[in-house]
């Protein structure tokens, strides 16, 4: 058996250079994709991922349709491409799983009620995976959503902690996850620190899950920051190009009286 690298040294730096919380460089455009209602394309360390949201529109087959609410149907998907070796295509057990508690989590901040009989599908493409993809695509599915202009109680991020060499850490790269001794990826509603989704690969002491539950929440707080900003880069970038189009208007009015005296 290959021999456990070493993932973190006496000062508590990391493979890749971390400190114990600090997360991988995180990107986030918004509004990327022209025919789905909402997107967001995201970079999260080596993890490339890339979310749609269509709807809220009429739920096919209709008989799962709910008469009261929408339903959220989250579809997580890894491209054969995204890993190293080859991913067979198609759904196998982890991508439903994925796909099940991200809709679950999704389910309890969207305003459901006002679109009764309806579906809201999402579809995440996983492009690049270097762990820490289910909460990289919850992370993307939140802006992808607001994007789509879905009303929801707040915008969720995705964080994981974990524990490698004995230290609880922020955020695990491929070898920490492969290595390590625990993983806990979270949904996190930044402003209420309400978790809607907490899952746990490892053991941990009370102590230790308390440690990494602080440092997650913070984390959040941090990428919903980078969120936020991603609307706003696109919100900006909508205004700019009505003022181009308001002032091509003008100009053609402008004309059109010069013509007419
Ligand atoms: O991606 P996440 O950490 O949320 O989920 P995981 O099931 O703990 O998978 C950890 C990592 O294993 C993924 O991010 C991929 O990099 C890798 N993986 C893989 O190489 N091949 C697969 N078929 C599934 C996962």
């Amino acid at each position: 058996m290959a021999e456990t690298p070493k993932l973190i040294d006496s000062k508590g730096k990391r493979l890749d250079g971390r400190k114990a919380n600090e997360l991988r460089p995180l990107t986030i455009e918004a509004g990327t994709l022209k025919r789905a209602d909402g997107s967001a394309y995201l970079e999260w360390g080596n993890n490339k991922v890339m979310a749609a949201v269509y709807g809220p529109r009429e739920c096919h087959p209709r008989h799962m349709a709910h008469p009261a609410r929408a339903l959220v149907r989250v579809t997580y998907n890894m491209a054969s491409f995204s890993v190293g070796d080859r991913k067979r295509p198609g759904p196998d057990r982890r991508s439903t799983e994925i796909s099940k508690v991200t809709s679950e989590a999704f389910a309890s901040v969207v305003f459901l009620e006002q679109f009764p009989r309806s579906s809201i599908d999402v579809f995440v493409e996983i492009l690049q995976a270097d762990a820490g993809t289910r909460v990289a695509a919850l992370t993307a599915v939140a802006v992808a959503l607001a994007d789509a202009g879905i009303p929801m109680k707040s915008l969720l991020a995705g964080v994981a902690f974990g524990k490698i060499g004995g230290t609880v850490v922020l955020d695990l790269g491929k070898d920490e996850d492969n290595y390590g001794e625990a993983d806990v990826p979270l949904a996190i509603i930044p402003r209420t620190e309400e978790i809607v989704l907490l899952q746990m690969d490892g053991d941990l002491t009370a102590k230790e899950f308390q440690k990494g539950m602080k440092m997650a929440i913070a984390a959040a707080k941090e990428i919903y920051e980078v969120q936020k900003d991603a609307l706003k880069r696109r919100y900006a970038v909508s205004v700019e190009a009505l003022e181009a189009e308001e002032g091509a208007e003008e100009e053609l009015k402008e004309e059109t009286v010069e013509e007419e005296a």
